[in-house]
């Protein structure tokens, strides 16, 4: 769907993960949320907490698990994840802490590996997602899953593309110092969701989001994946679509 601009559209998907919430919450049960960074998800988190103070939206019931986390990458950095989702979400809801899930990024070398099959695991273990949200990288990467991903990929250790590396130096004061790897939820990861939201906004992101819903299907464009399942939705504003 195409909508006039992001904060309508970020309004709508808010609504959405609001309503998923309120109809576990009826039947007793968890939502389980794969959610994602990056600037694109921001507004949907404003809006989350808004329901939360002034809707009373509860997140007692609610259960998530971040895509990904650059590696290395200290939790109290400020580039991390852990604190991008603690400012802009976890610090001002009523969720509880150990119902969050963000890929460690402290790990040693040696216990990566077994750290993302458990990962894997929990995720199954909590029934699987109920919706994951996705931003989209100018490489077409979904999560960090650059090109050369699987469809079938599972939570593993990536190196980021130099591209990525590329768009992230801002945050971190030049590409020298941005991590050459992270640890993601695999193209398999993410497709296991019984709904999947992908989001862009503005011109810069609409050469990418042309390639992922009209160009062909292939793993140099990880987010091209999608278009095999039936479950996703593209959430446009009208300048990323401008191209299709
Ligand atoms: C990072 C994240 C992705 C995100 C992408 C786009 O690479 N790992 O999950 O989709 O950035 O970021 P932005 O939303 O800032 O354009």
């Amino acid at each position: 769907s195409v909508y006039p601009d992001e904060h309508i559209a970020s309004k709508t998907v808010a609504a959405r993960i609001a309503t998923l919430i309120k109809k576990k919450q009826e039947k007793g049960e968890s939502a389980v949320l794969g959610l994602a960074t990056g600037a694109t998800p921001v507004e949907i988190y404003e809006e989350l907490v808004r329901l939360h103070k002034e809707e009373g939206l509860s997140f007692q019931n609610v259960i998530t698990f971040n895509l990904d986390e650059y590696y290395p990458m200290q939790p109290d950095a400020k580039q991390s994840y852990v604190r991008f989702m603690d400012e802009n979400l976890f610090n001002h809801i009523d969720i509880k802490r150990e119902n969050i899930h963000i890929p460690d990024g402290t790990l040693a070398k040696e216990d990566v590996a077994n750290y993302c099959i458990e990962y894997e695991n929990k995720i199954g273990e909590l029934g699987g997602l109920d919706l994951q949200v996705l931003g989209i990288g100018r490489t077409g990467h979904i999560g960090f899953n650059e090109p050369g991903s699987a469809p079938n990929s599972g939570t593993r250790l990536v190196t980021l593309d130099d591209l990525t590396r590329r768009d992230a130096s801002r945050d971190f004061g030049g590409k020298e110092n941005v991590p050459t790897k992270a640890i993601t939820m695999g193209i398999g990861t993410i497709f296991k969701a019984r709904e999947i939201i992908l989001m862009a906004w503005s011109r810069k992101k609409a050469p990418i989001i042309r390639k992922a819903v009209e160009g062909e299907i292939s793993g140099n464009v990880p987010a091209t994946y999608l278009q095999l399942s039936e479950n996703v939705e593209f959430i446009l504003d009208e300048d990323a679509a401008s191209e299709l």
